[in-house]
């Protein structure tokens, strides 16, 4: 048995969904349910006995304890967190209390689990078996130049937006909880993840759907901002692998190899909706693009220096970005219900319905 946060959303769904399929144990799924969390991203798993979902907080160190008594994992892996960049420049308080003082209950629960388990190596789970797993980003490495050289495991951490500073904030916690307590931790640095279940608030999903509804393509100031690109089965397969055969106490990258301008990746976009779904009146998506106000402190560029995990854990992503984007905006297209479910306000009724708490 795993415990998962934060795996009704984005990433920690398509892990569920990555893990399952590939034969391996049964998954506690702890996730509050806020906006970014959605159900839906898990459909085909009701009934499943190898899925337990539990509506909470990370922050929640009672409910986080008695989880981990009653279902004893061999590992936790902690995907949960505020996500979004945008977000965390008009309202960073979420961002502080789940990035950096949820992931502080989490560890010390998590803390107090594991210096109670036997100290037996051949016992599952042993303190020496155990594993604590942080998902992190690649934005608490700041921004780079055009010729700077990607990020690796060693770069200094400069973090510019709220979002990435309490990720920043949270990668030292689970450090300091490996250096001081001895907790067998492993953190993930990860580039721009793109794929099925994504909020349509991140630019992928955003421009897929606002392509169909018809409506603006936002660009921020130039579009000459560059990201590196990773299909988010290609991050999970990566997180597997560290979980399984990551060093204790170490950090590792993971990137795509794929850096592309926004620009360059939204035009990619409409190219593919033209050949898949041309607008009715025989313009192309293109046309919908517009310039808008640049977001503030903008980092300028980000790439990963991916290997360390190539050379020590023998990964390398499966998807190029033109075979990732294609599949994905098929997704998209074949997922009208998902689409419907997750722009509409009878989700978060849904929610209250089913799990109680506030809409
Ligand atoms: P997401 O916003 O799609 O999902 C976050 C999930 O966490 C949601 O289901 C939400 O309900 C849950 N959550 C939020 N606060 C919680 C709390 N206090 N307790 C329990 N659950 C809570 O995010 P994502 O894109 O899936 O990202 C997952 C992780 O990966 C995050 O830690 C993020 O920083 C990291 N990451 C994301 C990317 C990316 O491109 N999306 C890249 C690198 C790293
Ligand atoms: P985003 O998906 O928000 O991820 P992040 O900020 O974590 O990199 O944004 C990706 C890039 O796209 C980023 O440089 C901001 C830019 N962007 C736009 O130009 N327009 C948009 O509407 C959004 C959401 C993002």
């Amino acid at each position: 048995m795993i415990l998962l946060t934060g795996c009704a959303g984005f990433i920690g769904s398509n892990f569920i969904h990555t893990w399952l399929a590939g034969g391996n144990e049964g998954v506690i799924n702890l996730d509050k349910l806020t906006y970014a969390g959605n159900m839906d991203n898990l459909t085909g798993l009701q009934g499943d006995s190898r899925h337990q979902f539990i509506r909470g907080d990370i922050g929640d160190r009672e409910l986080v304890t008695r989880l981990l008594e009653q279902y004893r994992p061999r590992a936790v892996i902690n995907f949960a967190a505020e996500s979004h960049v945008d977000r965390s420049i008009l309202g960073p308080g979420d961002f502080i209390q789940t990035n950096i003082v949820g992931t502080f209950h989490l560890l010390d629960a998590v803390r107090g689990y594991w210096s109670q388990l036997p100290d037996d190596v051949t016992a599952s789970p042993s303190r020496q078996n155990f594993r604590f797993l942080h998902v992190s980003t690649d934005e608490v490495y700041g921004t780079l130049t055009a010729t700077d050289p990607a990020f690796a495991e060693t770069n200094p951490y400069l973090p510019n937006s709220p979002y990435a500073a309490s990720k920043a904030a949270s990668d030292h916690l689970v450090r300091a909880w490996h250096h001081t307590y001895g907790l067998p931790i492993l953190t993930t640095n990860c580039s721009n993840n793109y794929g099925p279940y994504q909020f349509p608030e991140k630019l992928i999903p955003l421009v897929i759907l606002n392509a169909l509804g018809g409506k603006p393509l936002p660009i921020y100031g130039d579009g000459q901002q560059v990201r590196d690109w990773l299909h988010v089965e290609d991050h999970c397969h990566a997180i597997m692998r560290v979980l399984e055969s990551g060093r204790v106490g170490e950090t590792y990258n993971i990137g795509g190899w794929n850096e592309m301008p926004n620009i360059e990746v939204v035009k990619t976009i409409c190219g593919i909706l033209d050949g898949l779904r041309p607008r009715v009146d025989g313009h192309r998506y293109v046309e919908q693009i517009t310039y808008v106000k640049d977001r503030p402190g903008h980092d300028r560029r980000y790439a990963i220096d991916a290997r360390k995990i190539q050379k020590e854990l023998n990964w390398k992503p499966k998807e190029t970005f033109e075979s990732g984007i294609r599949k994905t905006v098929q997704w998209y297209l074949d997922n009208p219900e998902w689409v419907a479910g997750v722009t509409s306000g009878a989700y978060r009724q849904w929610v209250v319905r089913h799990y109680g708490g506030q809409e």
